[in-house]
């Protein structure tokens, strides 16, 4: 069970100390009486908080955890893979975990990791299928070898998630791990109302799950996440994360049970298993609800807050998942997500337009060394640097820009200016990306010859905002909120 400390933010008020010298002599019994009761409710409630807060060594920022009844009928499920976890999963220790009061962690390797117990999602799956399917070599050496089962050749295979390339070894074996996931994380909490599923690259606004999955019956079977087909089978994006509803988990896994050749057969022939899974659920009829943009598939660093997707754009909307979340841009998600919440009264959704009111346009300025702005509007940026003369510098890159009403940003490395007329914060970069795949995630090409530059050089990518044009962006986005942004039910 990799049930997690519950930290109650609520510090208990503790009543006065019941010392009375006024009080006339006659009522000294009574006083004395009401005394001990409230002494020993004092002590009472002492004990109760050194009990509940793993928090008291950190009191300068005490936690902040939403309140709702309904986060103890919630487990979360967290899927990894031994070529990953000791990278990626210490943070999450820091981070959004210390409020979730249940979750379980599954991997294709069990072993304890900072405490905390790591379980084999495939050692219930018969044996005969993991040995008659080569992509199960990568376990079957960490059973035999356990953690140097990793390397091949001393050299190590990174990454299980989709992320993950589809020619490592990880990332093979992580398809087959939806099926049993399911079914064993049902049986770890089978008294949970929900069961929420992400990855170690993503993040989870807690509080503002918590508000949502309070606004539906979950005795009804629900799938909700980010829609995606691939081929013709619709199904939640695994990286931004899902909820199944009890009852839609027990349709899954009596489905799975009594067809389990078959949907083995499946996975062998697919290459996601979060599109396996929506199989299943399809298979089930159970439909998927819609959820883009509260769960959604980029990190805060390359979201385009106005992008369309099923006619909804994210700036209004609140946001619970975030995909593709590097290390450090947990860590001051969390942090930005803290300070948010503390300053306000609980309950108050944080919307997308707040992760960019708030921990975005802060940090767009007029020129931002050593960082890629993800100016990837590769059409747009053509029609701008039609004459060439954009290319010199990097002042002429923001000339060109600053020429066309429509630009909103631009970057520059070794004489290649690019423009975009869609708002990214981007990343510390070396490398200038040139071409951004949506559907990815993920910079598809770099402009290699960066690396190439000697000492001296701008041998970085920078990057520019045209400052005022966003902030009437901000105004602009923001007028698009009327009668939109509520909770997609
Ligand atoms: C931001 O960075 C991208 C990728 O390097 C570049 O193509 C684009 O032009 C830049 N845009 C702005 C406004 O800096
Ligand atoms: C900059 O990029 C050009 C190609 O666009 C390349 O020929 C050149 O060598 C690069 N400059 C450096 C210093 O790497
Ligand atoms: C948002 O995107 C739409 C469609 O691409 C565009 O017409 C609109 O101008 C954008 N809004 C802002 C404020 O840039």
């Amino acid at each position: 069970m990799g049930a997690g400390k519950v930290a109650h933010q609520s510090w208990s008020k503790f009543p006065a100390h019941p010392s009375r010298p006024w009080v006339s002599f006659r009522r000294r019994n009574r006083i004395g009486i009401i005394a001990l009761v409230i002494c020993s409710l004092f002590f009472y409630l002492c004990r109760r908080s050194t009990v509940s807060t793993g928090i008291s060594s950190h009191p300068q920022s005490a936690l902040y955890c939403p309140r709702n009844p309904i986060q103890k009928d919630i487990l979360v499920v967290l899927r990894t893979g031994a070529t990953e976890i000791l990278e990626k999963l210490p943070v999450h220790f820091e981070t959004t975990l210390r409020c979730i009061p249940n979750y379980v962690i599954y991997s294709d390797y069990e072993e304890e990791v900072e405490g905390h117990h790591i379980h084999d999602v495939f050692d219930e799956l018969s044996q005969d299928f993991k040995d008659s399917v080569p992509d199960f070599k990568l376990y079957h050496r960490l059973k035999t070898k356990g953690r140097d089962g990793i390397f091949i050749d001393g050299t190590e295979h990174g990454g299980s998630g989709p992320s993950g390339s589809l020619g490592n070894p990880g990332w093979k074996l992580d398809k087959f791990k939806f099926l049993p996931m399911v079914d064993k994380a049902l049986r770890h909490m089978p008294q949970a109302k929900w069961f929420v599923f992400i990855e170690m690259d993503t993040y989870l606004m807690w509080g503002n799950l918590l508000e949502y999955l309070s606004k539906f019956d979950a005795e009804k079977p629900y799938y909700i996440g980010k829609q995606m087909y691939i081929g013709e089978v619709l199904f939640a994006h695994g990286g931004s994360g899902f909820a199944l509803s009890a009852a839609a988990m027990r349709r899954v896994t009596e489905h799975w049970r009594a067809h389990m050749a078959e949907y083995n057969q499946y996975t062998i022939e697919k290459w996601a298993g979060d599109m396996v899974l929506g199989k299943v659920l399809k298979d089930v009829q159970v439909p998927l609800l819609w959820a883009f943009p509260h769960f959604q598939g980029d990190p805060v660093s390359t979201l385009d807050h106005n992008i369309t997707k099923a006619d909804r754009q994210p700036w209004c909307y609140p946001a619970i998942t975030y995909h593709h979340m590097l290390e450090n841009e947990i860590r001051s998600l969390w942090k930005f997500e803290q300070e948010w919440h503390r300053a306000r009264p609980s309950g108050v959704p944080l919307r997308h337009a707040d992760v960019f009111k708030g921990h975005i346009h802060p940090y767009l300025s007029s020129q931002r060394k050593d960082w890629d702005n993800y100016s990837v509007n590769p059409k747009f940026s053509e029609n701008v640097l039609k004459d060439g003369a954009a290319h010199a510098s990097f002042e002429t890159c923001r000339l060109a820009c600053e020429s066309n009403p429509a630009c909103l940003q631009f970057s520059f490395s070794n004489a290649s200016c690019s423009v975009s007329s869609e708002v990214r914060l981007g990343r510390r970069a070396t490398v200038q990306c040139l071409e951004y795949s949506a559907a990815a995630s993920k910079c598809e090409k770099m402009n290699e010859n960066i690396k190439e530059m000697g000492e001296g050089t701008l041998s970085t990518a920078s990057s520019g905002w045209m400052v005022a044009r966003i902030a009437e962006y901000v105004n602009a986005m923001d007028e698009t909120c009327n009668g939109h942004g509520d909770w997609i039910t």
